[in-house]
């Protein structure tokens, strides 16, 4: 059973686990969230770059032969340095500028992401290589990570605050928005209740569980024929709201 180490700045890449556990039948999962130090989106990449190296060596020392950066920010500000450092496979996260960039209609997509992840020059290079062909849009999801390592994911509070920051793309004219931060995707309903039934939302999770399930079958780590699985939930805080978010991923 191979055993994947899985990190984020909280809670919000538990949205990437549960598209990993959809697409692998078995293996040992160690989900840590660095709360303690959320949210990473203000931080500077040196910052985070330190955190990424900890929090990896913590996973290795637990076994990990694979690790998912299951964060945009951290990803953006520390998976080339992981990957000089360390000799594991390391799958990141991307938002999906190109999916929306192939799919859009209007011509305009939108991109809800962290402030460290729209400076980061990862997103900036494929923003580059599609922004001659379609109008991009970009907003942080103000306060959305907030609310979800506090477990709110519905209510008057949460509507305004996604309304917030949404409205701007889709009077922009997006037809099609990126969700860039692993937080977002547990803001699903509220998100897709005001961009309404036309506005396509895009999650790269399933391609990150994909790619995944690449480099593991490449490395004979993938065993199709078992299906134990085992979750480990580590954390730098409270691991209360981890737990109870966890909970609602079987
Ligand atoms: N979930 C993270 C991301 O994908 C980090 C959010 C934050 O801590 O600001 O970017």
């Amino acid at each position: 059973m191979a055993t994947i180490g899985i990190f984020d700045s909280g809670a919000g890449g538990l949205s990437v686990l549960k598209e990993i556990r959809k697409v692998l039948p078995s293996g040992h999962f160690i989900y840590f969230a660095d709360n303690a130090h959320c949210p990473y989106g203000e931080k500077s990449p040196a910052f985070i770059r330190e955190r990424a190296r900890v929090i990896t060596q913590r996973l290795l020392d637990r076994g990990a032969q694979a690790v998912v950066v299951a964060c945009n920010t951290a990803t953006g500000a520390a998976i080339a340095d992981l990957r000089s450092r360390f000799d594991i496979p390391f799958i990141g996260m991307e938002p999906a500028v190109k999916p929306a960039a192939l799919g859009t209609r209007s011509g305009v997509i939108g991109v809800l992401a962290t402030a460290g992840t729209l400076k980061a020059s990862k997103y900036l290079k494929t923003k580059g290589e599609y922004q001659d062909d379609v109008r991009i849009e970009e907003h942080v999801g103000e306060g959305f990570v907030q609310l979800v390592e506090r477990g709110e994911l519905d209510g008057p509070e949460v509507e305004r605050t996604v309304r917030a920051s949404l409205q701007p793309l889709l009077d922009a004219g997006a037809d099609t928005i990126v969700l860039g931060c692993t937080h977002y995707p547990f803001l699903l309903p509220v998100i897709e209740r005001i961009a309404g039934p036309d506005v396509r939302i895009i999650d790269p999770a399933p391609a990150v569980a994909r790619q995944l399930l690449k480099v593991l079958t490449e490395r004979g780590l993938c065993h199709p024929d078992r299906t134990e699985c085992h979750l480990e939930l580590l954390s730098s805080g409270d691991p209360s709201v981890l737990h109870t978010l966890a909970a609602t991923l079987a």
